[in-house]
């Protein structure tokens, strides 16, 4: 079944009277549970094309459906929904809120779940001893290591259970040892079904993966393919 269908996708951003074409015809289906990544050097696209997948910016032209929906057919707030719904995002910088313990940076996305405080404490548990910090819930980011801190990332992905992950440069501020544990996470959320897109720059993420799409100058230069960079 495909997740993510991506048709002819052409992104264009405009400054003053500057022009980049950032993304030149882009075609991808990604098949519900692959794991792939997004290779290719810096600048050819790709944290465009991933925020265009996450139904976050429009393309200038072309389609993407997600589960079928046409994805920017939809007005703002339904877009709003479908990425609450579909979509777990994770980010090099991690983005937790400082003043947050990881406890409370896990249950924000719970926030209009509707669920009860206890019920967004327990779910919120889960997902932290998933990723391996049980003994962590009440640590402010400031208190914890990066890899731990890219775990509470990766549970506050998690914790709305979307079908599809998408992680922009995950391992980037990490050391390769740490790089490893988190791509082994990755995995393992794979493994139990989900669909994992990421982007990287790190051949060693490679391993786990099983489809490499290259992009270069805002096209695709190759699929599976690890020598494009
Ligand atoms: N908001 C924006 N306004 C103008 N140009 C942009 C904007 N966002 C991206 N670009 C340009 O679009 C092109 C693609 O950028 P993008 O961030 O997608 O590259 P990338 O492959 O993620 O690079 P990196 O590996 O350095 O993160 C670049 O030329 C970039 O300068
Ligand atoms: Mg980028």
């Amino acid at each position: 079944m495909v997740l993510v269908e991506i048709s002819n996708v052409t992104k264009e951003f405009t400054n003053g009277n500057k022009i980049t074409h950032a993304l030149n015809g882009i075609n991808i289906s990604v098949e519900a549970r692959d794991f792939t990544a997004l290779m290719g050097p810096s600048g050819s696209g790709k944290s465009t094309l991933l925020s265009i997948m996450g139904a976050l910016h429009p393309p200038s032209s072309g389609k993407v459906d997600i589960d079928n929906i046409d994805v920017y057919s939809l007005n703002n707030e339904r877009r709003a929904d479908l990425r609450s719904i579909y979509i777990g995002f994770v980010f090099q910088q991690f983005q937790l809120v400082p003043y947050l313990t990881a406890l409370e940076n896990v249950m924000l996305p719970l926030a209009i779940s509707g669920l009860s405080h206890r019920q967004q404490l327990d779910k919120a548990k889960t997902v932290l001893d998933k990723v391996g910090l049980q003994a962590k819930y009440n640590r402010l980011p400031n208190q914890l290591s990066g890899g731990e801190q890219q775990r509470v990332g990766i549970a506050r992905a998690i914790v709305n259970k979307p079908p599809l992950i998408l992680a922009d440069e995950p391992t980037g501020s990490l050391d390769s040892a740490t790089s490893r544990e988190i791509m082994d996470i990755f995995k393992s959320l794979n493994e139990e079904g989900l669909t994992v897109i990421i982007v990287t720059h790190d051949r060693s993420n490679l391993h786990h993966v099983k489809k490499v799409v290259c992009i270069k100058d805002g096209k695709i230069c190759s699929t599976e393919d690890y020598r494009c960079n």
